[in-house]
């Protein structure tokens, strides 16, 4: 179902599940989605929903357990820490020059910030952030078990990053590719998802007004096209008491794909106006969970919107343009919510 998006001319085709989700039920609060899930969408009861338990570790989206051996919250908690470092020395370090920004988002994004954060890592490493490997969880492991074989394990030190210094510290073959994986994981929202975030809202929104500060663009990209579009609850027993309509098997799929288009929480929904944020509060705005609840917001936050920032500043004071003719584009029924190829080009 294709879904008018600003500018008017580009027209943003949702996957088919996608827009039968919108199609069926936009401002709905609670709703069966299968026989054994049941989707909220309304402010309240997903306010009430979030807030009734912390996410058990195999619904944390970052830090699932890893080959079947779980992340401890303090080891989790360490890791953020530890990126969060090396995104902060990226940014007050000098920027790459001449840098060419042209060609299909959100993979130029990606390489961008890729190289920006993790430049200076060996390439067995870098590598892991190759988008290719997003096709197959099974791909992944297999680069990860022969990078974690090899001969020649990075030594800790010299231009490794905080990052790549905690994966040059594991001893032995299964140390390495459970460090292997945590550098995955934790490398893959800073690179996949802010450029999977920025390409969305290049195509929303631009040419983006001269004034326009770029949090209010991110806030309302977050809104149109959430990365994270939901939020995966298992069965619980506190969840039947939040709301009659949820049995004691039923999981729970709290949906920002549809509050944050629900036209009884926000004026014209289906519209690019990033000025609404000029008296918004992010934080607060009910039914905006881009980065999940207050009782457990996302970590990674802090190092997501700066970056987002840069790349959107570079973007607006390249010269560059979304391609014109670039009419339709493709959001398929992916972990990240996202376009799939924004062409950016020189104006001709
Ligand atoms: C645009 C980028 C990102 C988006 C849209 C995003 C979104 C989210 C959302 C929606 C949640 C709540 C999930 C839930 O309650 O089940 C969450 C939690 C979390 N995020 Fe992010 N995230 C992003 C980047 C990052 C980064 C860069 C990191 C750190 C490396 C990170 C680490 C976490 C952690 C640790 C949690 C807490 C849940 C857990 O314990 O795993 N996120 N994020």
């Amino acid at each position: 179902m294709p879904l008018p998006s600003v500018p008017r001319t580009r027209t943003t085709v949702l996957a088919p599940r996608l827009a039968a989700l919108l199609r069926d039920h936009l401002g709905q609060d609670v709703f069966r989605l299968e026989p054994d899930t049941v989707g909220v969408a309304g402010p309240d009861v997903a306010d009430r929903i979030l807030a009734a338990r912390r996410a058990t570790e195999t619904e944390r989206p970052t830090f699932k357990p890893l080959h079947g051996r779980s992340i401890s919250r303090a080891e989790a908690s360490s890791v953020t820490r530890t990126i969060g470092h090396d995104v902060r020395a990226a940014l007050a370090g000098p920027l790459p020059e001449d840098v060419d920004l042209s060609g299909s988002w959100p993979l130029t994004g990606h390489l961008f910030l890729r190289d920006l954060v993790l430049g200076g890592d060996p390439y067995r490493l870098r590598m892991l952030m190759s988008r290719n490997l997003e096709l197959t969880p099974k791909l992944t492991w297999s680069v990860i078990a022969v990078g974690a074989a090899l001969p020649g394990w990075p030594r800790p030190g010299g231009h490794l990053t905080g990052l790549a210094g905690r994966a040059a510290r594991a001893v032995g073959y299964q140390d390495r590719r459970y460090a292997m994986g945590v550098y995955r994981r934790a490398a893959a929202p800073v690179c996949f998802t802010v450029s999977t975030l920025v390409a969305n809202a290049l195509w929303l929104g631009f040419p983006f007004e001269k004034d326009m500060p770029n949090r209010h663009i991110i806030h309302e990209s977050l809104r149109l096209l959430p990365p994270s579009w939901n939020i995966l609850r298992n069965a619980s027993p506190e969840y039947p008491a939040v709301d009659g309509r949820i049995g004691e098997g039923d999981d729970v799929l709290v949906l920002p794909l549809l509050s944050h288009r629900d036209p009884a929480l926000w004026d014209d929904a289906e519209s690019f106006r990033p000025e609404r944020w000029e008296s918004l509060d992010p934080d607060t705005a009910p039914g905006y969970l881009p980065f999940g609840h207050s009782s457990e917001r996302c970590w990674g936050r802090h190092m997501v919107l700066p970056l987002a920032e840069l790349l959107l500043d570079l973007v607006r004071r390249s010269g560059l343009v979304v391609d014109p003719d670039r009419r339709t584009a493709k959001v398929p029924l992916l972990g990240l919510l996202g376009v799939e190829d924004v062409p950016l080009t020189r104006p001709r």
